[in-house]
């Protein structure tokens, strides 16, 4: 348990729970054993688990490679190369086979309290069959591109497996999104249909998905793109008169989905076909669509979930996230999937009607495994305890988090609290672009230790560099990067591998840059400290501050903008934005309002800025940078660690910036 220290912010202290993993990995030692099997024969190591799935043809003997250094020719990976297999066919089929058909897959939760479906793994298969029957009348085939942009209701993972049963590339698209970032995705993969809903249910409020869909074919159409098909699918939130329709090109999902046959050919695949595409941001340019295999991919979100969340078959597991992340994939679908378990979707806000429904959901469906992003867990630890501690919570087993830093105190009372001191915590590093969690502690195998990811997942080979690429041994801190592959790893940036090259394999060659910082401790534990690049982390939603930039620039009365990330109670990092307005532009509260509407509309809700503060020159280098260190440090409110400005093509700039500070 807890020492003597416990409760206090800053001490981060192994904390052990007397907890066997039913994996059969229950010490340090039986990790290293296979740990070291997994780093010196991946391609033995990995064959062992993807036995377990259904295989059209087999691999070959030597199937995995790679290479991580462009001095060396094209960067790749391949995993299970020469074998053939179908995502959609071992989520469901297999299981149905093995005589689990009529046992629960989904368990749906609703918005409101009280709604609520259950669906069995046969029930989802015909479904997914209707779905991709639909799909194939209209034309979609092998390799093209299909994006979502849904609720979370049943639906949606169904239409995720619906293109991967077809060998379909899905894009799913969060609901937060709006329609000129949905216009892009769609045009850059050149979508073939976009399956949607009239709307979606948050909380109080009302998501026009189909309204915001509409205003994204138009804008598509502009840039000389046309979504030419639209499955809608009737959601209560906007009932079907009231949901704008353009004959031709939108279907109900509820007139052609239910009349299709519920059988249909499976789409056997090679392990490196793509999967899936994901959007997702980075310090430069326009999101990157991160390509995902399907062989490699699937075993390693199948055996991440089994070992970092112990779960067996029929285990009730939630997820808090939303299918349109990286975690929805792994770890709402497919992983939970795979392992034949029940995965909890819930459609609404985790607040929502007040601070007690987590926990209800979790005594409602005996959850045993719950997993959330830190955020969640500061917004909830600032109401009182009395909303934790109103539901029964001892079916949990394992808590979880990701997608940011978590701070030993927020650690502390979800331990405690939450967990009653029960259930170990997983905070699992990993990226869009890793596809599976790769830093992250086994429950009970070796102490947790609040804030750490503690030590690499099978097969991850981890290291810390310096600024120069040298690597560091020891307790040290540097660079975090990868130098072997892993099944599950990013393939290419669709449309543009050299792209892709650039922006993981160039900054060090050989090895993969994953853009965080991080400490490693003389028992080997890591914890990882935050982006080292211009990308910010609101919430676990990873935004790039060049796209945040665009989207104030673009608005006629700014010249220039500068977007840094600053410390935020709840969200981890809010978002800071410089702004310098052309001449005859008076800075007011309507042109503030007016430049965080322009991030909204272009990116969505959860990229506005917090603060927009008036800077009337940037402070930039004789070259022409703009030094963003300085305006951490205003932003910060530590003035008196602004370092040397004597770099700057004009030092006075700083001091204006300061005095317009809370303007
Ligand atoms: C970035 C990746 C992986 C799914 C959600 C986010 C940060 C992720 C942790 C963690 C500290 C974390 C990193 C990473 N991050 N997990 N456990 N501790 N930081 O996926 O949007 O691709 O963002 O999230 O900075 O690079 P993503």
């Amino acid at each position: 348990m807890l020492g003597p220290k416990q409760g206090h912010p800053d001490v981060a202290q192994p904390v052990s729970v007397d907890y066997r993993a039913r994996t059969g990995v229950n010490s340090r030692e039986d990790y290293e054993r296979l740990y070291r099997r997994s780093i010196q024969d991946p391609a033995g190591f990995w064959a062992d688990f993807a036995r377990e799935f259904h295989w059209e043809r087999p691999w070959r003997r030597d199937h995995a490679r790679w290479n991580f250094d462009r001095r060396r020719g094209r960067v790749e990976t391949v995993f299970f190369e020469g074998g053939r297999t179908n995502m959609a066919y071992n989520c469901l089929d297999r299981h149905i086979a093995a005589g689990r058909g009529q046992q629960p897959c989904f368990l749906w939760e609703g918005n409101d309290i009280g709604t609520d479906r259950r669906m069995v793994f046969e029930e989802v298969r015909d479904e997914v069959c209707r779905l991709a029957n639909w799909l194939k009348s209209v034309g979609v085939r092998k390799g093209d591109a299909v994006a979502i942009y849904m609720p979370m209701v049943c639906e949606l993972p169904i239409a995720m497996l619906a293109c991967a049963r077809l060998g379909a590339v899905h894009t799913v698209v969060f609901g937060g999104f709006s329609a000129e970032s949905l216009a892009q995705r769609c045009a850059d993969c050149r979508a073939k249909v976009v399956i949607t809903a009239s709307g979606g249910a948050r909380a109080t409020k009302v998501v026009p998905l189909k309204q915001i869909t509409d205003r994204a074919a138009e804008l598509a159409a502009k840039d000389g793109f046309q979504i030419e098909t639209v499955l809608v699918l009737e959601h209560p939130s906007v009932p079907k008169g009231k949901c704008s329709w353009t004959e031709g090109r939108d279907v109900w999902y509820q007139e052609v989905v239910p009349r299709q046959s519920s059988s249909c050919a499976v789409e056997w695949v090679d392990s490196e076909h793509p999967l899936f595409l994901l959007y997702t941001s980075g310090s430069t340019g326009k999101p990157k669509g991160v390509v995902h295999s399907t062989g490699g991919y699937m075993v390693a979100a199948a055996v991440t979930t089994k070992f970092v969340f112990d779960l067996q078959p029929g285990d009730v597991y939630w997820c808090t996230a939303d299918c349109g992340w990286i975690t929805g994939h792994s770890y709402l679908a497919y992983g939970p999937l795979l392992c034949g378990a029940r995965s909890v979707v819930y459609e609404g806000v985790p607040s929502h009607p007040t601070p007690a429904r987590c926990w209800q959901i979790v005594e409602k469906y005996k959850v045993r495994q719950f997993y959330t992003a830190p955020t969640l867990i500061r917004a909830l630890e600032a109401h009182d305890d009395k909303f934790v501690l109103g539901s029964d919570r001892s079916s949990l087993r394992v808590l979880g988090t990701v997608g940011e830093p978590i701070n030993p105190r927020a650690w502390i009372w979800f331990f405690q609290v939450v967990g009653e001191g029960r259930c170990p915590i997983v905070d699992t590093w990993w990226q869009t672009e890793t596809g599976a969690a790769m830093i992250t502690p086994l429950p009970g195998a070796w102490p947790c230790v609040p804030g750490s990811a503690t030590l690499p997942f099978f097969g991850v080979a981890p290291v810390l560099l310096d600024d120069k690429g040298k690597e560091l041994h020891g307790a040290t801190e540097g660079i975090l990067a990868l130098k072997q592959a892993w099944p599950s790893a990013i393939r290419t940036v669709k449309g543009d591998h050299r792209r892709f090259e650039e922006t993981y394999f160039a900054t060090f060659p050989g090895y993969y840059f994953t853009g965080d910082g991080c400490r490693r401790d003389a028992a080997g534990c890591y914890t990882i400290t935050g982006r080292v690049d211009d990308v910010i982390n609101v919430s676990g939603h990873r935004v790039g501050t060049a796209e945040v930039e665009a989207a104030l620039a673009s608005h006629g009365a700014c010249t220039e903008a500068a977007v840094v990330g600053f410390d935020h109670d709840i969200k981890g990092q809010g978002i800071y934005a410089y702004v310098s307005l052309h001449d005859g532009n008076e800075f007011s509260e309507a042109i503030k309002k007016d430049l965080v509407k322009s991030v909204r509309e272009q990116i969505g809700a959860f990229a506005a800025p917090d603060v927009i503060h008036w800077a009337p020159g940037l402070p930039k280098t004789r070259s022409g940078k703009i030094m963003r260190r300085i305006l951490r440090k205003i932003a910060a409110k530590k003035d008196d660690e602004l370092g040397d400005i004597s770099t700057l093509a004009d030092p006075a700039i700083v001091q204006g910036i300061i005095e317009l500070r809370g303007k």
